[in-house]
This record gives C-alpha cells, structure tokens and sequence, in this order.
C-alpha cells in the first residue's frame, strides 16, 4: 500500500476505488427508488417494443431539457441490469431504445407479484433513518439502532404510527404474494394432509388467503397483533384472530413462520417456538412447523447471494432484535426446544422452506 518510491501504488488506487463504490453504493437504491417513483418500468412495458430516449421523456410529461438526465439515469440502470438497449426507430427516429431486463418485470405495477410496496417501503426515508444510528448504537446501551432513533421497539411504533404500519404490512404482503406463489406451485406436498394451519404474525393474510385458495380443504388461521389484524374480514376457511405469539398461539396441525424468527434473538425464538409446540398435535399426528427463513451459506460460492443475505442480517440488527441464521444455528434452537428433527428445502432462492417435527 502506500507510497512506494514516491509512485502511487495500484493497490492504494485500487482500494480508493473499492471505498468509493462502497460510499456510493446507495446510489444504486436510489436511482431505482426513482425510476418506480416515475412509473419508467411501466411506461417501458407499456409501448411493447424498445423505447427511444425522446419517446420515454414524452411519455414521462417531462420537459425536454430533462432528456439528458433521463438518458443519464437510464445508463447506470442499464448498467444495474434493469433495463436492456435495442436497436429501435419511429417515423422520426433511428437508435437505441430500451426494454425492461427481467428484474423490472418485478417492478411494473401489472405485475401481481410486483415489488414495488417492498422497495418503496424499505427505502422510505422512515426507515432509512435508523442507519444513521447505527455507530452511536455500538456506543450506548439501547435495544437497536431503530430504537436509538426514534426511541421506540419497531413493533411499538408500528402500533402508534399508522403510515408506517401500512407502509410496512403493505411490504410484506408483496413479498408474501411472491413467495406464496412459489410454494404453491412447488411445495404443494408441504400442506398435503393437513386440515388447518395458523399463519403465526401473518401480516394482513396475504400466505393465509393463497393457502385457502389452494387447498380449500384447510381451515386458516392469520394470527398477529390487533392494530394489524384489527377489523379484517375472513371467508369460510379463512379467520384472523389478534394477539400476542409470547402469550398464546391458536391450536392447529400446523404451524407457519415466514419471515417470523428471524426478527427475534435466540431467547425470545425459543420463547416462540416452545408457544408453537403447545400448539401442534405430535409428530404421529402430523404435527408440523413449517418455516420459511434463510438459512445462510445455504448457497455456497454466489457471492452476490450471500452478500444479499449479509444485507438482511444488518437489517435484523439495525430495526430488531434478531439475526440471520446458518443451519447450526437452526438444528441448535430447534434441539434446545425439543423437537425432534427438521428438514431444510432450499427452494425459495436467499430462503429456505423449513419442516420442524415434535
Ligand atoms: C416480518 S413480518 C412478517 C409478516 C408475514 N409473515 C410475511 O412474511 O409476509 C413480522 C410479523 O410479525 C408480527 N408480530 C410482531 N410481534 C408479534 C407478536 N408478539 N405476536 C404476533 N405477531 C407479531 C408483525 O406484526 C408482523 O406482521
């Protein structure tokens, strides 16, 4: 490193330029926050073939000195791999004119399993806040960064600021209609035999919706907190019940846990898991937990995907009070709590689908 010889060393160069793309690697949310802010995804998909610069400014309802910067903030989205260039023309024009690259597809609003409420939520100013605790967190005594920053547990604030309540069950629930559909297309024989379910912290019910809709011979139960499930209506196999999983969970043949332990530290995980084994029949009896999570190194050798799951793992210390976890750590809380055995289904891509017997 350093100066060798008075000549700048490619190493010291090299690292200035890791660091810069490390400061600025919020630019990438940012210039996607944008681009769903204004509808380009849709406004792409809409016109059916590659769109010139000229035609995607006009179809925005910007002013024409706006081209360049357009032209601009398309290029590093290019570059991201959310849109593709093609040769494309009109009466007027010859060109390059962009399509959607597969991962827009997952931001237009056509799109059932769209995730704009997941990006819009996460990178609301809200709760991009906390972030900027998080050093001061290191130094005090607080829960989280969350809570040094507005001086609240996330689920209390949840419970007391209803834009952020929407905000974030609204996230979830695109999630929940991604996931959802591919368990039902890929792991129906996970829900085969059963005869009720209780979706634990359900959110506003969107699993517990498709669950019923799949196997209309399963009764389900969306179990969370009243201002979340609060004057919801059910259908015939489908209840929403309020309340708190560290007190009591409903009876049923199964149990689901998406996205569930993962908020929560080991000690209060095994608080939750020991109020679900009360709730279950034994294993003779097809009792089941079924635990949709990620698993981490489930996908040795992809970088990209293990950064990804060290993302979320930040995020659990940042607004929670949990963590991602590897399998040991799994096989460990499971054990301690004494069910017997469980099986791991890598299938979800960063999740796992996880089976826990009694
Ligand atoms: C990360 S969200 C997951 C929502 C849903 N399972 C999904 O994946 O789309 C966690 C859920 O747990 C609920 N929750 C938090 N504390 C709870 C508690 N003590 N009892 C019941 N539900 C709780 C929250 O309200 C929230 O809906």
């Amino acid at each position: 490193m350093a100066l060798e010889n008075g000549e700048v060393s490619k190493e010291l160069l090299d690292s200035q330029a890791h660091i810069w793309n490390h400061i600025f690697s919020f630019i990438n949310s940012m210039a996607l926050k944008c681009a769903v802010e204004l509808q380009i995804p849709d406004i792409i998909n809409r016109h059916g073939s590659p769109m010139l610069l000229s035609e995607l400014v006009e179809a925005l309802g910007l002013k024409h000195e706006r081209t360049h910067f357009v032209y601009r903030l398309m290029r590093i989205l290019v570059h991201s791999d959310f849109f593709v260039k093609q040769s494309a023309n009109n009466d007027e024009e010859e060109g390059e004119g962009y399509l959607l690259a597969p991962a827009s597809r997952l931001l237009i609003k056509d799109e059932p399993l769209n995730l704009r409420s997941y990006l819009l939520g996460v990178l609301d100013p809200m709760l991009l806040d906390p972030w900027q605790h998080m050093s001061e967190w290191f130094r005090n005594d607080d829960v989280t960064p969350f809570y040094t920053t507005y001086g609240r547990m996330f689920w209390d604030l949840t419970t007391h600021e209803p834009k952020l309540n929407e905000l974030f069950n609204e996230a979830m629930a695109s999630d929940a209609r991604l996931v959802t559909s591919v368990i039902l297309k890929h792991c129906r024989g996970v829900f085969e035999g059963l005869d009720s379910i209780v979706d634990v912290g359900g959110g506003t019910g969107t699993v517990a919706k498709a669950i019923v809709e799949g196997f209309p011979d399963i009764r389900c139960i969306c179990f969370d907190l009243p201002h979340v499930v609060n004057g919801l209506v059910g259908s015939k196999n489908l209840s929403y019940v309020s309340g708190d999983m560290f007190q009591a969970i409903p009876k049923a043949h199964a149990i689901l846990l998406k996205w569930i332990l993962h908020d929560w530290n080991d000690e209060e995980c095994m608080k939750i898991l020991k109020k679900c084994k009360e709730a279950i029949p034994s294993r003779e009896n097809g009792g089941k937990l079924i635990i949709i999570d990620m698993v981490v190194k489930a996908h040795e050798g992809d970088n990209e995907l293990l950064k990804t799951q060290l993302f979320f793992d930040m995020i659990m210390l940042t607004f929670l009070t949990g963590r991602e976890r590897s399998e040991d750590d799994w096989a460990k809380l499971f054990l301690d709590v004494g069910f017997s055995n469980y099986k791991i289904t890598p299938i979800l891509g960063l999740r796992s689908l996880i089976e826990v017997y009694p």
